[in-house]
């Protein structure tokens, strides 16, 4: 053979690679490109959010799965106070030095809630427990996770930590001791993936949330009798002062926002209803701005009929201080949106619920028909005389006095991260499918919030 051909042959071979090569690496492109396009297209079709993400991961639920049975009663939240017994009943006329004080760990509670460097927050630093044979016993506490292995109890703040080394210890579970899961935000906003792993699994005793299932309940509001309930007399002045404010009422309903876009999408859901009736946005997310919040709700109880109390996320048991806010000051009407059960948490006919109107022309009708009628406008105030609502209430001391009961629990949450994340928000249905713009935005958003 020639050198020429040699030469020839092992061009046409390297020709014949170089072009296999490229048509294998043109296949995959292509393959990839079109699964990603499809992939975006289905999350785009489907409204997708993370919540969905978190319920396929997790398999949806409908209602939130049950943690263990409590061992001890729960306070009672239908329109009554929650049993004396479980709250500041204790008469403690300036108690003997303590002996065995119970070490209650704080771990990665924000500052806001000052536990550092004073005898602790409101409800624990008179939290003194008469013990058996007169001896008084108490509660210390403290924010330094070098003391975990000593604590009796930790109580776990869940928002946003996601490894190990953020935790400043080793979670070990010490024989005997109690770990309580703490979290305020809703789960989209106080996700902490950490409590998802193995280490964290069978360990929590309890839970301390607004969610009305937690062995320890804060909601953002609670709803009580008004003791002594409101005389004639006073009933009477107030429905005169209600008739007057009415009178003198120009606008329909305003609504203060600051987080845009949130997961509720209550954005698209406010532009909706402006389309039936007037809705004053304020905030950073809208053209209006008042002065500063005193002057906003005098602004607000002067002028507006209706307050739309939407919350960010919609997730069960999920009211937050929006409409505390605005049901303590007992002049506007709150129209709320949210995954809580209302009817069960807030006074009776107190509130307007979006989700009991089968569309937003329903309930912007319903909305102007309240406004036209006083007497029926007046009606959503009447539980005012016998219910007030009050702001929320950490059962710190509940929860030190709890440590010292002989009751004990054997009951341990399988997985508290599901027990908070399974199934418990919910995806937006009350707005068209179409209207919901920028999902890709929203999906982005979500994220960040979750891993920031
Ligand atoms: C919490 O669980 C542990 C077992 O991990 C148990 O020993 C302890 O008594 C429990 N605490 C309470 C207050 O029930």
């Amino acid at each position: 053979m020639a050198v020429v051909e040699v030469v020839v042959l092992v061009a046409a071979a390297v020709v014949v690679v170089v072009v296999v090569v490229a048509v294998a690496v043109v296949v995959v492109v292509v393959v990839v490109v079109v699964v990603l396009v499809v992939v975006v297209v289905v999350l785009l079709r489907s409204n997708f959010t993370l919540l969905h993400l978190h319920s396929i991961l997790l398999k949806k639920h409908q209602t939130p799965p049950r943690g263990p049975a409590a061992p001890f009663p729960l306070p009672a939240l239908l329109h009554s106070p929650p049993p004396r017994s479980l709250r500041y009943q204790l008469t403690v006329p300036s108690p003997p030095k303590p002996t065995d004080a119970k070490l209650i760990l704080f771990s990665d509670f924000p500052d806001y809630y000052e536990l550092e460097g004073r005898q602790g927050p409101k409800g624990l630093a008179h939290c003194t427990i008469p013990g058996p044979k007169g001896q008084q016993t108490r509660c210390e506490l403290t924010v330094d996770n070098r003391r975990f292995q000593q604590a009796d109890a930790v109580l776990f703040y869940s928002h946003g930590k996601h490894h190990m080394n953020d935790l400043g210890f080793d979670p070990v579970k010490r024989p005997g001791s109690t770990w309580t899961f703490f979290a305020v935000e809703s789960p989209i906003h106080s996700l902490n993936t950490l409590f998802n792993d193995a280490a964290f699994h069978n360990k929590f005793n309890s839970t301390m949330t607004y969610r009305t299932d937690s062995e320890f309940w804060h909601g953002y509001f609670r709803t009580q009798r008004r003791k002594p309930p409101a005389s004639p007399e006073e009933s009477r002045a107030e429905e005169i002062e209600l008739r007057r404010v009415f009178r003198k009422k120009s606008k329909m309903a305003a609504v203060f926002v600051s987080n845009c876009g949130a997961p509720s999408r209550r954005d698209v859901y406010v532009r909706e209803l402006q389309k039936h009736i007037p809705v004053d946005v304020y905030g950073n997310c809208g053209p209006l701005r008042c002065q500063d919040r005193k002057a906003c709700d005098e602004m607000l109880n002067k002028d507006y009929k209706f307050y739309l109390a939407f919350e960010n996320s919609l997730c069960y048991d999920y009211i937050t201080e929006k409409l505390l806010k605005i049901l303590s000051a007992r002049r506007v009407v709150p129209v709320v949106r949210g995954g809580a059960d209302y009817s069960r948490l807030a006074p009776k006919n107190s509130v307007v619920d979006t989700s009991k109107f089968s569309s937003i022309a329903h309930l912007a009708a319903h909305l102007k028909e309240l406004a036209a009628d006083e007497e029926k406008w007046i009606q959503m105030f009447q539980w005012s005389s016998s219910w007030e609502v009050k702001g929320p209430d950490l059962p710190f001391c509940e929860y030190c006095q709890h440590l010292y009961s002989a009751q004990r629990s054997s009951n341990l949450y399988s997985n508290v991260y599901q027990w908070w994340s399974k199934g418990t928000c919910y995806p937006v249905k009350d707005v068209p499918r179409s209207l919901i713009q920028g999902r890709l935005l929203s999906f982005v958003d979500n994220i960040r919030s979750l891993w920031a």
